[in-house]
């Protein structure tokens, strides 16, 4: 039995809803497919969404809206993949990497530590589904020593008076944190819709907007839409009513609107992903859990505490005591057995952009200790519970062979 890695959910819903694009909205780029998308995030979030063509898109946008740029330092965990570092460095940004605690996410006090005058934003990763501590972040930004040192220099920087935190939610849609859903942990949170996602429109993300006072969170939508559409205050569908050609460019913006007929894809998934999608996810990631729990050489990854819940987008288990040699071997096997599996992720510091910045694994110790015996394997819904019992099989098979 060969097991992908990942599939997307295309069902009858999806066709159904691709379908009606097409032949009766008379419309594929940005229109009516992509407000009901917003809408229904919102109603999981609590907070306006507004949806672009990808996670690295909307967080460019929400550091871009903040006036980050050369000069600036942007705070990011060491563990994650690029495209948090690349959406500050594609702005002129300096990424500063700190190390992670032992769930995948980023450590606090080092944040406190990394923390300079030049620091705009912190993105803190949901790493696969689990969120970051929000409250631990927030603590360190409240600090006196911290908060003293943020120097204003935009217009939004000034009005928010502290570093800015935009999530990177690309894969916790879904999740909680102390009772409140994701979406509104942090300034803005950014979702990706990416295909592998638990919400998925081909390519796509979706920005959750929760400034804080004096900001009007409506008012930040209507802007940032304008911003992620040339800057123009009226998309093309709005124009499309007689008489209503005029519009204004109100700002530089960028081109990184969603067209309809991707934003149909996670339609017909996101208006059933509370009630059918997430808890199945969540009911094969505890057949996992119960599965490797019989394991003492299982770590198992983090899930539900007291005050979290995870959106079970990636199910990322450690081999504890093995080497990245040997977890490179147990691989190997679990291919060789047809199973598709991943490592989330490579650090970044072992990557040749980032080696050639001058960014170092020994300087994240922490990250590599958990990069080098984890292995991801295959979570979606349309993997079946049988085959939950089989790639728990072939991986316990190729551990206890390399041991
Ligand atoms: C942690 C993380 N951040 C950001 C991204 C980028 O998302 P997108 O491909 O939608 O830009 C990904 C994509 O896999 C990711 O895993």
């Amino acid at each position: 039995m060969v097991i992908p890695f990942s599939l997307p959910l295309i069902d009858d819903d999806v066709v159904a809803e691709v379908n009606d694009a097409l032949l009766n909205t008379g419309w594929l780029t940005t229109g009516p497919k992509v407000r009901q998308l917003e809408v229904e995030i919102s109603a999981l979030t609590g907070t306006p969404v507004l949806c672009v063509n990808s996670w690295s898109s909307g967080a460019m946008l929400m550091l871009r809206w903040f006036g980050v740029g050369p000069g600036d330092e942007v705070i990011i965990p060491a563990y994650t993949y690029s495209a948090t570092a690349l959406c500050a460095m594609n702005l002129g940004a300096t990424v500063v990497m700190v190390d992670v605690l032992d769930d995948f996410t980023i450590d606090p006090a080092k944040i406190r530590a990394a923390v300079t005058p030049r620091t705009k934003a912190i993105i803190p990763v949901d790493m696969g589904g689990w969120p970051a501590d929000y409250d631990a972040i927030h603590a360190v930004l409240a600090a006196p020593d911290v908060a003293s040192q943020f120097v204003a220099a935009s217009a939004n920087q000034k009005r928010l008076g502290r570093i800015l935190v935009v999530t990177d939610a690309a894969h916790s849609i879904g999740s909680s944190y102390r009772g409140r859903p994701n979406g509104q942990l942090a300034d803005a949170t950014v979702f990706s819709l990416h295909s592998v996602k638990n919400i998925t429109t081909g390519e796509g993300g979706a920005v959750c907007i929760n400034l804080p006072a004096p900001f009007d969170n409506e008012a930040e939508y209507t802007f940032l839409k304008a911003l992620a559409l040339n800057g123009q205050n009226k998309s093309a569908f709005e124009k499309n009513v007689p008489g209503a050609w005029r519009y204004d460019i109100i700002d530089q913006g960028l081109k990184i609107n969603l067209p309809d007929i991707n934003a149909a894809i996670g339609l017909a998934q996101i208006r059933k992903y509370a009630s059918e999608l997430l808890p199945d996810r969540r009911r094969k990631f505890e057949l996992y859990q119960e599965g490797f729990g019989q394991y003492e050489w299982a770590i198992l990854p983090p899930y539900r505490d007291a005050q979290r819940e995870s959106s079970a987008h990636l199910y990322m288990l450690r081999i504890a005591s093995a080497d990245e040699q040997r977890r490179d071997r147990i691989i190997t096997a679990i291919a060789e057995a047809g199973v598709g599996v991943n490592v989330h992720y490579i650090p970044m510091a072992m990557l040749t952009l980032f080696k050639d910045r001058g960014y170092r694994i020994a300087d994240y110790p922490k990250t590599y200790q958990l990069y080098a015996n984890e292995i991801t394997l295959p979570l979606y819904n349309t993997l079946t519970e049988d085959q939950v019992a089989e790639v728990i099989h072939v991986v316990a098979s190729a551990v206890e062979a390399t041991a």
